[in-house]
């Protein structure tokens, strides 16, 4: 990988590799954990709402990791962490302050600002916030103002290239947030039309990156070295951001860092079985088996039969019977010889 890829935030310094990016439903501390030990630079929550984390701040008794009930969890760190990085989303200057601060003192190391999710219930028409914001330059700045002067913390942002094709603002949404305080924007190289997936347009992430000193990464569309790489040198951003390429492939990390990809399957259902336990050590049993169904699919393609038995996974009821299944498919690949 080219040589430029060096980065700081606050006291966090990176290198050669690539980031997780925020996956609501996916990057949870297990997931990583996971990709931590392969290699991921660092990582970062899914979007937190700044009223859920003010509600639910004021009623401890919520906190727990039931579904609906989850919120201040999802600001949850695994074991030594480093940096721990909560993104949290909101349209009020002075609730996304509010939030932000407790988000400091449960621990957080750095907050990153969502001002790119296209989620319905989040941008509310354009009215709302996530991306939406990218409509309304002037508030997404004093929002981010009002965050950074509300903490010690560093803070990051994560954006797109505009809110359509015909209004790609992202320069001028990165000046601002360059001039509001933020210490590196992470762009996404789509715009909100596009949702997550279509082609990455690396002309106006170029732009941006062109457009303010402090370190963009890059994201969208990454799924091996290669792509990594392709991006860094097309645009001149700092490093990558990864999301859907690592969900099954948390080696997506170790590769664009240098070293090896994906392994075969026998590793890959070594490695589910770890996600498992770290899941369970998190959450508990009774989530962490509805949650690895769609991990475990994941992981558990290219062998003969994988579609059959992926259809199974729901029969995963417990820590248990989630196991039986897994030494089932070494069983098949002992039959298959693989
Ligand atoms: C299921 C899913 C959930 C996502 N949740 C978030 C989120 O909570 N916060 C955020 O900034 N981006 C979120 N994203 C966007 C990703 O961080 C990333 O920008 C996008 O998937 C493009 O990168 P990729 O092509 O490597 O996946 C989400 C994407 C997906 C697919």
């Amino acid at each position: 990988m080219t040589d430029n890829t060096r980065y700081s935030i606050g006291r966090f310094n990176f290198g050669k590799g690539a980031s997780l990016a925020p996956m609501a439903g996916v990057t949870n501390p297990p997931f990583r954990q996971l990709c931590s030990e392969l290699g991921a630079l660092y990582s970062v929550t899914e979007l937190i709402s700044c009223h859920a984390i003010i509600y639910f701040e004021t009623k401890p008794k919520n906190r727990t990791k039931k579904r609906g009930e989850k919120t201040l969890a999802l600001m949850d760190h695994y074991k030594g962490e480093s940096p721990h990085v909560v993104q949290i989303y909101g349209r009020e200057p002075d609730l996304m302050a509010e939030a932000a601060k407790i988000v400091e003192r449960e621990g957080a190391d750095i907050i990153d600002l969502n001002f790119g999710c296209p989620a319905r219930k989040v941008i509310k028409n354009g009215n709302g916030s996530g991306v939406a914001l990218m409509l309304d330059p002037p508030l997404l700045e004093e929002i981010t103002r009002s965050v950074v002067n509300a903490v010690e913390i560093p803070v990051t942002a994560k954006t797109r290239l505009g809110y359509s094709k015909d209004a790609k603002n992202g320069v001028e949404i990165a000046q601002r947030l360059e001039a509001s305080g933020v210490e590196l924007i992470t762009i996404h190289a789509r715009t909100r039309e596009q949702g997550h997936g279509g082609d990455t347009d690396f002309e106006t992430l170029k732009n941006i990156v062109d457009a303010v000193k402090i370190p963009v990464i890059g994201n969208g569309g990454i799924k091996s070295y290669e792509d990594a790489e392709n991006m860094i040198e097309q645009t001149g951003c700092r490093g990558v951001a990864i999301g859907q390429g690592a969900k099954g492939n948390p080696w997506i990390f170790r590769e664009v860092a240098g070293g090896m990809g994906r392994p075969d399957i026998r590793d890959r259902v070594k490695t589910c079985r770890r996600h498992l336990q770290f899941f369970s050590d998190w959450s508990g049993e009774e989530l962490a088996v509805l949650e690895m169904r769609k991990h475990a699919a994941w992981y558990l393609k290219g062998f003969d039969g994988a579609a059959a038995f992926r259809n199974r996974l729901g029969e995963a009821t417990s820590l248990e019977r989630f196991n039986n299944l897994l030494d089932e498919v070494d069983l098949i690949l002992d039959k298959l010889n693989v």
